[in-house]
């Protein structure tokens, strides 16, 4: 992150998503506010997206992270959980349209910077915001999630659901592990989705040159790619921490779930999307 100034990744995920409306027609993850939320008209959406087609296969896992997340917390309110953290949220919408906004107190968790722009694009937008919402501006790389939390109104003894989506990869690994620690560490129960990328090592040949291409690209943009976890280990501390839910999807089981009629073949390692819960 650069100092001063609100994510480009943050806008870059928006813009994927809002083209997956478009050129998808939302197949995978359905958001009514993704266009309106960016302040661009869906034709520019639209021409942008498809000048480079190697696009495609993050607006597609930028889909899949998010209906996968909210299947899940979906899942949760129904068991009768009220209390939601969107971590990192950039310009997420999920506060402002889900079906749950009345029920649940939400808490939008992201750098102050981008926190004060999204607020800035809510209003130019028009979009309303639900009356349980709560923005807790915090910089995970300074503050602890405890800190940020509690001066928010956070209520540690309400069961969460956390979703840390496109983040954990521009964090240190001490600061991923202390959020992890804090979810873990809540007495009544919490959730989290978060997805991950396996180590560049681990890759074959042709992801890692998609890899490369794209850690490049977001380096240019002043936020690089800092951590990385092979699976077995994080499922293992995972474990540490005190989770007893763990469900994760690499690229073969997110093609099988969600593409099931294209009989691919992926490699196993590349990004992740994993589920933890400790009830
Ligand atoms: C790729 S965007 C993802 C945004 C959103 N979750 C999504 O899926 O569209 C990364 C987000 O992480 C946030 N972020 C990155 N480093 C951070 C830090 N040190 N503290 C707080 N937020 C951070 C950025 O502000 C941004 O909103």
């Amino acid at each position: 992150m650069e100092l001063g100034q609100p994510s480009r990744t943050a806008l870059a995920a928006a813009a994927h998503r809002a083209a997956h409306q478009i050129l998808e027609q939302g197949r995978i993850f359905a958001d009514p506010l993704a266009v309106r939320i960016l302040g661009t008209d869906a034709e520019s959406i639209a021409r942008e997206a498809e000048e480079d087609p190697s696009r495609r296969r993050m607006r597609i896992f930028i889909a899949v992270r998010t209906r996968f997340a909210e299947d899940a917390l979906a899942a949760a309110v129904e068991r009768g959980l009220r209390q939601v953290v969107v971590l990192g949220a950039g310009l997420d919408t999920y506060a402002y349209r889900s079906p749950f906004r009345d029920r649940l107190r939400i808490f939008e968790v992201d750098h102050p910077a981008t926190q004060e722009w999204k607020r800035w694009r809510l209003a130019e937008a028009a979009i309303p915001l639900p009356s349980s919402l709560v923005f807790a501006p915090l910089d995970f790389e300074r503050q602890t999630l405890a800190e940020g939390l509690a001066e928010a109104g956070f209520d540690p003894a309400q069961p969460t659901f956390f979703t840390w989506l496109g983040v954990v990869p521009y964090l240190t690994a001490p600061s991923v592990w202390s959020t992890l620690g804090f979810i873990a560490g809540l007495r009544n129960g919490a959730h989290v989705v978060f997805d991950y990328a396996n180590p560049p090592d681990s890759l074959s040949p042709l992801s890692r040159l998609a890899h490369d291409r794209r850690a490049a690209r977001v380096a240019e943009l002043g936020e690089a790619w800092l951590s990385y976890f092979d699976t077995d280990q994080l499922h293992a501390g995972l474990m540490d921490l005190g989770f007893t839910e763990i469900e994760d999807l690499g690229p073969p089981q997110i093609a099988f779930r969600y593409f099931p009629s294209r009989a691919i073949s992926f490699p196993d390692t590349g990004g992740h999307i994993l589920r933890a819960a400790k009830l």
